[in-house]
């Protein structure tokens, strides 16, 4: 039974892809039009959710193993293999063991999600992803008593991987989430956008999306999921800890030291569009607010 949770986005907010290129590529028209009445002033309410072009999607990428450039992604990842594709999972579980990706994705139900995608560089999109829920793989491989915590690994390889030749980080690319986060219905692993697989510059074949945290949390191209009762390294946490706090829920109040978290820039917006408000918890306040109950969200940042 395939299940839906998207908030207040839906998808039958998607128009087909080919339409809805067309009708992007009207707007823009429209847009460069209107553009000159609309510049000045503070950021805009957001409201407007339209999702943003499979273009769009895959052409401004941060995937730091392909480089550090928006494009590099596009331009590099084709170079990772992904086929076969095996995830390792440890730690705290019942069912510890090397799975095949078509193992993990076999039992699962595809849905599809759209969801708010805001990165911590203050750019956003909206993004049509299929998935199925964190949660129903942890059931499956058997939580045990005690773990609190979900650490992910992406893989390394360099020599399909240029970026990884730099030490821009301490490869692998390493992230965390508490328990009850990493079983949050929100919470998914996604095997595609649009309808498509994964493309390898978006983490294919299958990576993490908490719509609620900054992008970077998301962590791409999965290779091992370990159960733990200790906090996890996190990469960038780790690289800057006074930027990038080990929670990183989106919060327009709590501003990065070096930029302003108010609001943020809507990629396809074109180059007159305001920015927009950013949302507590990216317009995911309702559903996750709960999980941080009586936590400093200045202090837990
Ligand atoms: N995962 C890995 N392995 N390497 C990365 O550099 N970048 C993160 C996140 N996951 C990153 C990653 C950041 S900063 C963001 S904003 C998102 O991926 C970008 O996802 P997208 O390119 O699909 O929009």
């Amino acid at each position: 039974m395939a299940r839906r949770y998207t908030s207040d986005l839906t998808w039958d907010d998607v128009t087909p892809k080919e339409l809805y290129l067309n009708r992007r590529q009207i707007m823009a028209g429209a847009g460069a039009m209107l553009g000159a009445g609309l510049i000045g002033g503070g950021a805009r309410a957001q409201g407007d959710l339209e999702p943003n072009t499979f273009e769009e999607i895959t052409t401004y990428n941060n995937f730091y193993e392909f480089g550090t450039g928006k494009d590099d992604p596009a331009r590099n990842a084709h170079m990772m293999t992904t086929q076969p594709w095996s995830i390792v999972v440890d730690g705290m579980v019942d069912n510890p063991g090397t799975y095949s990706f078509e193992e993990i994705v076999a039992g699962m139900t595809i849905e599809e999600r759209i969801y708010r995608f805001r990165c911590v560089e203050a750019w956003s999109m909206v993004i049509p992803w299929n998935g199925f829920e964190l949660a129903d793989l942890l059931a499956r491989v058997g939580v045990q008593e005690g773990a609190r915590y979900v650490a992910f690994e992406t893989l390394v390889r360099p020599e399909e991987m240029p970026g990884v030749r730099v030490p821009v980080l301490d490869w692998p690319y390493r992230e965390g989430l508490r328990l009850d986060e990493a079983m949050h219905p929100l919470t998914i692993m996604a095997t595609g956008i649009y309808g498509e697989p994964m493309p390898n510059q978006n983490g294919a074949p299958i990576r993490l999306v908490v719509p609620w945290k900054y992008g970077f949390k998301s962590i791409k191209s999965i290779v091992r999921i370990t159960l733990t009762d200790e906090e996890p390294y996190a990469s960038w946490n780790a690289a800057q800890p006074r930027e990038y706090g080990f929670y990183s829920n989106v919060n327009p109040n709590v501003n990065h030291p070096r930029w302003s978290q108010a609001s943020e820039r809507r990629i396809g917006g074109g180059l007159f569009a305001r920015r927009i408000d950013t949302l507590m918890f990216n317009g995911y306040e309702d559903e996750v607010a709960s999980l941080y109950e009586g936590m400093d969200l200045a202090e837990f940042f």
